[in-house]
């Protein structure tokens, strides 16, 4: 049995058997505590050894991060803090930790952890935050299930850039310095493993409008790579993303569908992960007494997860949101870095006004110039806007980015030709608007970034087990 079946069991004096890491072995003359942790829940399992119960020399081995099975029977607790016990009958030890095992009972700093990411599983905070975000995957999957979505694999290995930035890490099997070449002295990538230039993709979004435009409601949720030199707490290398897209959608109800899944998946893991949450939030409180008063948030974790879930977003147009700006304190005494006009990619100082400033609620702005979004939105009739939705979130920034697709094949060719792709290479895509074409939409949920909301960490690199980022793949 896991310890947080165990801890669940009314004490009989039954037999039990834990198997777990040792966190902290506190010892007396006559009586020591092992806490032993498996990772099944937050809480801990104390082992009691009375004396003279287990041999000297296994008691020695056990230290701080050492692996054990302790068989014995449950008892009701004598102290505070835990309900049941196990008072210890035999003890094997499966693997010892000497004093170098980094985790030791103190207080690691994030910093410290990330250059350990091989053992920070083994600390509280880790283990919540890895806990969530498992439960919040499972709540993605069961929403769309649930509303009659199919989960499609999209590549990962493709030849073409999704969100024309540029961004792509190559595939090749190559040598790198003997790579075949043409005449011209550029690379002959026909000789290359797929015979063409390969890359990994930056979204599932174009094969996955292949599926709606049959099975009508797909999602994806598959890992997406970014060779974007961008070292903030809020972008990866390598970070997770789930893409629904569906046919018939407009605009309108792609908002809809983006809401209405956020906040379902947000109740799941505040129905699902009291513990982990709350151990969570209480590290945020503490965190919070070391800033002066005006900085700290006027929300616990959990307050702020129920507000999300409790009240509609704000929905308005870009140009309206410029308006807002334009009109807001900081543009007025210049405080903004970047400045704004009707244009500007908006910075997160912009996103981060609206958001926790102005309307103090999550915002979705739609209808972008179309110069700032990518070559596949539909274009408004006034010719300067594309049907796009950002959804923007506290703290966090851009959560979600989609649009309603443009439908209309000769729309698409023209704008394909004014951002300068090779309609050759996206044949396969223009195809579902030569046969078939239908309204449709669809969005990307970076996954890291709803982690990050959820668990109150303020670091992508902590809600990810192994980050990639700039000069980090180390584990
Ligand atoms: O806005 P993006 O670039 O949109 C797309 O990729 C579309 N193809 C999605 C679609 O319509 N199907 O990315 C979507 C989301 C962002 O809103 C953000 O949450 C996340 O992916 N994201 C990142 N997360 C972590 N690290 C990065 N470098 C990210 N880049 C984007
Ligand atoms: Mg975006």
């Amino acid at each position: 049995m896991q310890i947080k079946e165990i801890l669940q069991l009314s004490p009989e004096s039954q037999n039990v058997v834990v198997k777990g890491w040792v966190r902290t072995k506190r010892g007396q003359a006559n009586i020591v505590f092992i806490n032993l942790n498996d990772g099944s829940t937050i809480k801990n399992i104390q082992a009691v050894v009375e004396d003279g119960g287990i041999d000297e020399e296994t008691l020695k081995k056990i230290t701080t991060g050492a692996c054990i099975a302790v068989s014995g029977i449950l008892v009701a607790s004598a102290g505070s803090g835990q309900a049941v016990e196990v008072v210890a009958k035999s003890i094997e030890v499966y693997g010892t930790a000497d004093e170098t095992f980094p985790m030791q009972p103190k207080k690691h700093s994030l910093e410290f952890l990330r250059e350990k990411a091989h053992l920070r599983f083994r600390t509280n905070v880790f283990g919540a935050i890895f806990r969530v975000r498992h439960a919040l995957a499972f709540a993605v999957h069961k929403y769309y299930n649930d509303n009659g979505f199919f989960y499609l694999h999209t590549p990962i290995v493709t030849a073409s850039d999704a969100e024309g930035a540029g961004e792509m890490f190559r595939v090749s099997t190559f040598e790198p310095n003997s790579a075949p070449k043409n005449e011209d002295g550029t690379v002959d990538f026909s000789q290359d493993f797929f015979g063409r230039e390969t890359s990994l993709t930056v979204s599932g979004q174009l094969e996955g409008e292949l599926g709606a435009m049959a099975l009508s409601k797909i999602y994806t949720f598959g890992p997406t790579f970014r060779a974007e030199n961008s070292n903030t707490t809020r972008h990866l290398a390598e970070f997770w993303m789930i893409e629904p897209e569906v046919a018939f959608y407009e605009l309108e109800d792609n908002m809809n569908l983006a809401e209405s899944f956020v906040k379902y998946v947000i109740q799941y893991a505040v129905d699902n992960c009291k513990d982990d949450l709350e151990f969570l939030q209480n590290r945020l409180l503490e965190e919070e007494k070391s800033k002066p008063q005006n900085e700290r948030s006027e929300q616990t974790l959990l307050e702020k997860l129920s507000f999300v879930v409790e009240n509609s977003f704000e929905r308005l147009t870009y140009t309206e949101a410029i308006e807002i700006l334009l009109k807001s304190k900081p543009a007025q005494k210049k405080q903004f870095q970047y400045e704004v006009g009707w244009g500007i990619d908006l910075q997160s100082e912009h996103e981060r006004y609206l958001v926790e400033k102005h309307f103090k609620k999550p915002v979705i702005l739609t209808n972008y110039p179309k110069d700032i979004k990518a070559f596949y939105m539909k274009q408004d009739e006034d010719g300067k806007t594309v049907r796009a939705m950002d959804v923007l979130f506290p703290g966090i920034g851009e959560i979600i980015g989609g649009s309603q697709r443009e439908d209309n094949y000769e729309k698409l060719m023209t704008r394909i030709g004014e951002v300068g792709i090779d309609p050759e290479n996206l044949w396969w895509y223009l195809d579902t608007r030569r046969f078939g074409s239908a309204p449709h939409s669809g969005f990307g949920l970076g996954f890291e970034r709803l982690v990050l909301f959820v668990t109150g960490m303020s670091n992508i690199r902590d809600v990810i087990p192994f980050p990639r980022t700039p000069k980090n793949a180390e584990f």
